[in-house]
């Protein structure tokens, strides 16, 4: 059985083997970047996810710490390169890495923290050592093809929804869904439940990068961590603004457009502002809650053909509604 309480104590064991941890890095040029963005925190979710999936089917889950860190460690890498590749300057409250120091720094800090992950993913017993890496690669080889179609999308205009869950599944879910696996495979769970947690992870993946959507453009920045109005500035197709494109007909669309086309830095605070107007106008944000919703009862769905005990069931389903209805 694991309460919620365990899941703090998961989440505080992963910090502190995050935060202690020691990054072997000479000059401290290459480590200082990556000690300044895993000390701001950040909810931790995929480590979690990984000792949580491993404790399910395991009384202790210390054997998947090494690997759960390398996931962290793999995420915050993504991110120092997604900034850059995003233009954005506040991440986790705080200045991003290439605005705090420039882009090389963002580029080879991030490097040298995607060979950290590989190592410390690497750190599983030798029996389950081929599934795990094999697994690890093939979905960090897919967030890199997510990430090259959100940014080849940034440039058209026929994106459709189904192309956009494509990308996100990709970018985002099949880190949160590997990370499930790789803790249930070190817990020693069969196939069958392995692959439902990967299937439960990859829903909750695309309900967590819809409502990371949805928080972009009608979130609370100080909450959020992060400026709001990113995606509108760099015309991201998020689900937000396919539905808008779908939905706006005679002079919203007009609007919409007009809109869109502003390109300068003096121009993002108004660009920003006329697209969220057109969002409200034609029905965005309850459209994105829904879909958000949708993706949430599918994860739920997940998890009630799982081999547990009805209380492990409840808490990955408030798991899923928690992140579900988040607001950072
Ligand atoms: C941000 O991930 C990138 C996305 C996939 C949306 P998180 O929202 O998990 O960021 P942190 O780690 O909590 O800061
Ligand atoms: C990023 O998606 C997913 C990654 C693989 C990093 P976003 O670009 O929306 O993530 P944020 O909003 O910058 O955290
Ligand atoms: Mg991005
Ligand atoms: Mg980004
Ligand atoms: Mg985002």
């Amino acid at each position: 059985m694991i309460s919620e309480n365990e899941i703090f104590q998961l989440q505080q064991r992963v910090q502190h083997a995050l935060t202690s941890y020691d990054w072997g890095m000479d000059p401290t040029t290459l480590s200082d970047p990556v000690e300044y963005v895993i000390s701001l925190g950040g909810k931790r979710l995929r480590p979690v996810l990984c000792l949580l999936a491993c404790k399910l089917y395991s009384d202790d889950a210390s054997i998947a710490l090494k690997a759960a860190m390398g996931l962290e460690v793999f995420h915050n890498f993504t991110l120092l390169h997604d900034d850059i590749m995003d233009r954005a300057d506040t991440r986790r409250g705080q200045m991003t890495v290439h605005k705090r120091w420039n882009d090389s720094a963002a580029i080879l800090s991030g490097d040298a923290m995607l060979i950290k992950a590989y190592q410390l993913v690497g750190e599983v017993p030798q029996s389950v050592a081929p599934a795990v890496s094999r697994l690890f690669s093939q979905t960090a080889m897919e967030v890199c093809e997510g990430q090259q179609l959100d940014m080849d999308y940034e440039q058209r205009s026929d994106v459709t929804i189904s192309d956009y869950l494509r990308m996100i599944r990709l970018k985002t879910a099949v880190l949160l869904a590997a990370s499930l696996k790789i803790g249930a495979l070190l817990g020693g769970a069969d196939t069958f439940n392995q692959d439902k947690l990967y299937e439960f992870g990859l829903q909750l993946g695309l309900a967590f990068q819809l409502r990371d959507d949805y928080l972009d453009a009608f979130g609370d920045p100080k909450l959020f961590g992060k400026k709001t109005g990113g995606d509108i500035a760099c015309n991201k197709k998020t689900y937000l603004l396919i539905t808008a494109l779908q939905r706006a007909q005679g002079e919203d669309r007009t609007e919409l457009l007009d809109a869109l086309a502003l390109s300068s830095p003096e121009q993002r605070e108004e660009k920003i502002r006329r697209v969220l107007a057109v969002y409200r106008k034609v029905g965005v944000q309850e459209a994105t809650l829904e879909a958000i919703r949708k993706y949430d009862d599918l994860a739920m769905a997940c998890v009630y053909s799982l081999d547990l005990e009805d209380d492990a069931k409840e808490l990955l389903g408030r798991i899923a509604s928690d992140l579900a209805g988040r607001e950072h």
